[in-house]
């Protein structure tokens, strides 16, 4: 399984700031946003793009779009927070809608909505969630996908825990990880350390 840590320093800024007890919800928003843009941009690096010839004001040129654009999926609550900005950077995308509460005691994910097109073979999905922690929730979510035919899904998350990872690892599912970084551990909890807390609760307030 690829995993791409996105290692800029611009990453690590905004990252550094979501870390951060001290900053605020509307800091930690901000900041989740434009992180966001750093991972959808490197996440659409290779992505294939098909060309066409326009008139600049000048002369004749190619013009590219992207070929096949992704479904995007943000899973809510959290995953709300970097809708917005990946469908900036790709507005001719889709979204879809899955919404999880993992369970604070066995951190199992407890499904409350879904909003899925019906047919995902032959396109590309980005499932956005900002916590990769036990990937409990991301397996979840990529069996949703797979389920409807998805072959080509990317987790695109803030940060990730190893043992996230190995997790998806070892489904076996088809899914690469983009993330601004692998951190130590969970803790007994579930929480990723040093991590940056509960990205819903720091976002919108405790459930
Ligand atoms: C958090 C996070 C992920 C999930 C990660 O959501 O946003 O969805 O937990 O944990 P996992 O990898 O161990 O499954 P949470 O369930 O707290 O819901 P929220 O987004 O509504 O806060």
């Amino acid at each position: 399984m690829d995993v791409l840590v996105v290692d800029h320093p611009l990453a690590k800024a905004r990252l550094s700031t979501m870390r951060d007890a001290r900053t605020d919800s509307a800091a930690f928003r901000a900041a989740l946003h434009e992180l966001t843009v750093m991972l959808i941009y490197e996440a659409t690096r290779e992505a294939p793009v098909r060309t066409e010839r326009i008139h600049t004001p000048v002369a004749r040129t190619d013009a590219y779009r992207l070929a096949n654009p992704p479904l995007l999926v943000p899973v809510l609550r959290a995953g709300l927070g970097m809708a917005d900005q990946a469908h900036k950077l790709i507005p001719e995308a889709q979204m879809g809608f899955v919404g999880l509460a993992r369970d604070e005691e066995t951190l199992q994910p407890t499904p409350y909505m879904e909003s899925l097109p019906d047919d995902l073979s032959d396109r590309p999905v980005f499932v956005l969630d900002p916590m990769l922690a036990t990937g409990g929730s991301m397996e979840y979510t990529i069996r949703l996908l797979t389920g409807r035919g998805a072959t080509d899904v990317t987790a695109i998350c803030a940060l990730a825990a190893p043992e996230g990872i190995k997790h998806l690892q070892d489904s076996g599912l088809p899914v690469r990880v983009v993330t601004a970084s692998v951190d130590e551990r969970l803790n007994d909890s579930g929480f990723i350390v040093p991590g940056l807390g509960d990205a819903g609760d720091r976002q919108y307030g405790a459930r």
